[in-house]
């Protein structure tokens, strides 16, 4: 349960690594936190993740074995960390950016993205959306993005996929309504993780600890969506109203 203050005590971050998700989580006070779940495929840097957060004090910290693309072990996986005591804020944190060039040349790859970003999303949020329901309280953060607004040339397959998450969070929230969980989405444009450190920085550039700030603000005063930064809400309803042949014009 959330304690007095509103602060959460306990977190399930799936894509344990996500450099955004753990700046979120150091971004909540940690005295109040008790138990923080970091489910990735394990390799070292998910050891170094739990170990960089119980450095800094916070406990309960554990990792847990878990693969978007195998959907058959959501279930369980989700079942076994809600069985372990209630979960406050769950964080769906993974995603795979890929290669637009890759994925037009080989669509197995294009389909791996998808699987990852779109159908792993799918079956993890409605286990999670499950669980949130029965304990009657809670929050599931969904990372989708920019991307997903608008297809743009350089990276469509990516930002299909976020398209479909971002619409899939916004049903899953109405679901949700009246139950006492709900949904927050997220849609930060570049941000400067390992994900996007071999590219050319876009405007308005954010760090993983601002996005975090604008989580934690966020999951204060029960919002369901932020653009982070927040100014980017306009330039996307600027971007998305834009003329095809203006917008092809933009660079890409
Ligand atoms: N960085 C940006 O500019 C940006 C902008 C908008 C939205 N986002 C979204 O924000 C989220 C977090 O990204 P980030 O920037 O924090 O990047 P990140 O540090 O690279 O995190 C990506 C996470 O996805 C996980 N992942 C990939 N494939 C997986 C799979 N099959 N099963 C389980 N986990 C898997 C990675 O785990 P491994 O350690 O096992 O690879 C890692 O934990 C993503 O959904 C991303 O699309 C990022």
């Amino acid at each position: 349960m959330l304690d007095a203050l509103g602060d959460p005590q306990s977190v399930l971050v799936l894509g344990g690594t996500s450099e955004i998700a753990l700046a979120t989580i150091k971004e909540m006070p940690r005295n109040r936190l008790r138990r923080v779940l970091l489910a990735g495929r394990s390799s070292e840097s998910l050891d170094l993740a739990v170990a960089q957060l119980q450095a800094l004090n916070i406990s309960g910290v554990e990792a847990i074995e878990f693969d978007a693309k195998n959907t058959e072990t959501h279930g369980g996986i989700i079942d076994a960390a809600f069985d372990g005591s209630d979960i406050d804020i769950v964080i769906l944190a993974f995603g795979l950016l890929g290669d637009q060039m890759t994925a037009e040349a080989d669509p197995t790859h294009a389909v791996e993205i998808a699987t990852v970003n779109y159908t792993g999303s799918v079956s993890a949020g409605l286990h999670v959306a499950r669980r949130l329901k029965k304990q009657g309280h809670g929050a599931l953060v969904v990372l989708s993005s920019v991307a997903g607004d608008r297809a743009r040339r350089t990276n469509f397959v990516y930002g299909s996929t976020k398209a479909g998450l971002d619409a899939f969070a916004q049903g899953l929230d109405a679901a949700l309504a009246g139950t006492g969980a709900h949904v927050l989405i997220v849609r930060p444009g570049f941000v400067r993780t390992r994900m996007t450190s071999h590219l050319p920085e876009a405007p308005m550039t954010t760090n993983p600890e601002d996005v975090a700030k604008i989580i934690v603000t966020a999951l204060k005063k029960g919002k369901s969506a932020v653009y982070a930064p927040g100014p980017l809400r306009f330039v996307m309803a600027g971007l998305k109203a834009l003329p095809k042949p203006i917008f092809r014009k933009l660079p890409n």
